[in-house]
């Protein structure tokens, strides 16, 4: 993304949820990374402080991915959708859309890494699923020369205790697997 690609994204008013952000959440890590990390959209932390995953998801995700092997810094962090929908409901399809062209500048910039997929939105939207996270998860695809796979949202972790937590570990343990 050049800067001023940069700059209209953190001015964009492509879709409604320009009204009532606080922050664009663009994205952050090396480009290329070890992985890319895609998310479903920023919550009120990130909206506040204008980085992807520093709430407890994030925490939680960090503490998986290092036990992997994978620290923050290995990562090029980022959402399906910039900024933070009302009340966190799930970004709908036009905001995905309107935000999908800033996605793909950023995945230009990624090399071959190998991507991570948190939730249904971020399957769906990164590497096409068309069935519930519960189906696909784990599955490695290759899509637009990029591998990659999704596993469970870390907030589905929080909420869902320790079977989601082995399931996401497992799906880890196999992207681990995918790393140059
Ligand atoms: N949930 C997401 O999907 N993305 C974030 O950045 C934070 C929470």
């Amino acid at each position: 993304m050049t800067d001023l690609e940069l700059a209209e994204l953190l001015a964009c008013t492509r879709c409604d949820l320009a009204a009532t952000r606080q922050r664009v959440v663009v994205g952050s890590g090396p480009r290329p990374p070890k992985i890319v990390v895609v998310g479903e959209a920023p919550g009120r932390q990130e909206d506040e402080g204008g980085e992807p995953f520093v709430g407890r998801s994030g925490q939680l995700l960090f503490r998986l991915l290092g036990e992997v092997g994978l620290a923050r810094e290995d990562c090029f962090v980022t959402n399906v959708v910039k900024c933070r929908p009302p009340a966190n409901r799930a970004p709908r399809p036009r905001e995905i859309a309107a935000c999908a062209p800033w996605f793909a500048l950023q995945m230009a910039e990624m090399g071959a890494a190998p991507l991570l997929a948190l939730g249904a939105t971020a399957a769906r939207s990164t590497l096409g699923a068309t069935r519930g996270i519960g189906v696909i998860h784990g599955r490695v695809v290759e899509r637009d020369g990029r591998v990659g796979l999704a596993t469970y949202h870390p907030a589905a972790a929080l909420r869902g205790g320790d079977r989601v937590l082995s399931v996401m570990r497992e799906d880890l343990a196999i992207l681990r697997g995918l790393v140059a």
